[in-house]
């Protein structure tokens, strides 16, 4: 039972085990995950409408986004992780930008943008209120935040996954992907939850966050 248990490293911790993994990321990327993830994105979001890809990575979902007619911007916090976005996009010639940025203390690009996307890295924030603050802070007054993160009930599946060496990064660390911790962020970002999905064969959930008013 205790190997189900994930090391806790922090959000920090979490950067360096990233980096480690980001030359080799796109190669390792489970590609019916993105292909199912992301088509469910673009339905969920309207063409025309602007985009921040939160934590966005090398920037797969940012390109896609841009390419399906949703303007797209990708920050992060780790530099090698947004040089890759930065030349995936060159190649993929799509006209993202991307920013290094802590969402934990800020976003440091202006907007406004109508819909804030996080997939992947929900799990793994220290002060998930903050950053709900800093990104809603950029989002136009009638804007959206959608939040892609595990089933709490799916966990020991992950986590099976991760110890077979079937899934790269490390499982969630902060058990704040509950209904309940997302709807107390929200709360005190200011934000409602407005409607939550099943994703991914149900071993994820998708939160819709909207500004209160
Ligand atoms: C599992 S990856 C997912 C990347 C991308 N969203 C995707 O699905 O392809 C999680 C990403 O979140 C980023 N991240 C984690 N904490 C962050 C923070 N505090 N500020 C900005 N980015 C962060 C990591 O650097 C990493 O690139």
């Amino acid at each position: 039972m205790l190997l189900l248990l994930p090391k806790h490293m922090g959000n920090e911790g979490y950067k360096d085990i990233i980096e480690s993994q980001s030359t080799n990321y796109d190669k390792q990327r489970v590609k019916h995950y993105f292909k199912k993830t992301f088509s469910f994105f673009l339905s969920l979001i309207p063409e025309g409408s602007r985009v921040l890809d939160v934590g966005c990575g090398t920037g797969q979902y940012s390109i896609g986004l841009a390419k399906h007619g949703r303007p797209c911007d990708g920050v992060d916090y780790s530099r090698k992780m947004i040089e890759i976005a930065a030349k995936n996009a060159q190649s993929a010639h799509a006209a993202c930008g991307f920013a290094l940025c802590d969402v934990e203390k800020g976003v440091t690009l202006n907007g406004p943008y109508d819909y804030a996307l996080f997939v992947g890295n929900w799990e793994y924030f220290d002060n998930p209120c903050a950053v709900l603050r800093n990104v809603s802070s950029v989002l136009r007054p009638q804007g959206s935040i959608i939040i892609s993160t595990p089933n709490m009930l799916a966990y020991p599946i992950i986590r099976w996954l991760e110890l077979l060496h079937l899934k790269m990064a490390p499982a969630f660390w902060h058990f704040h992907s509950w209904r309940k911790s997302i709807k107390k962020a929200a709360d005190g970002a200011g934000l409602r939850v407005a409607a939550v999905y099943w994703g991914f064969y149900g071993l994820d959930r998708v939160y819709s966050l909207r500004k209160n008013g």
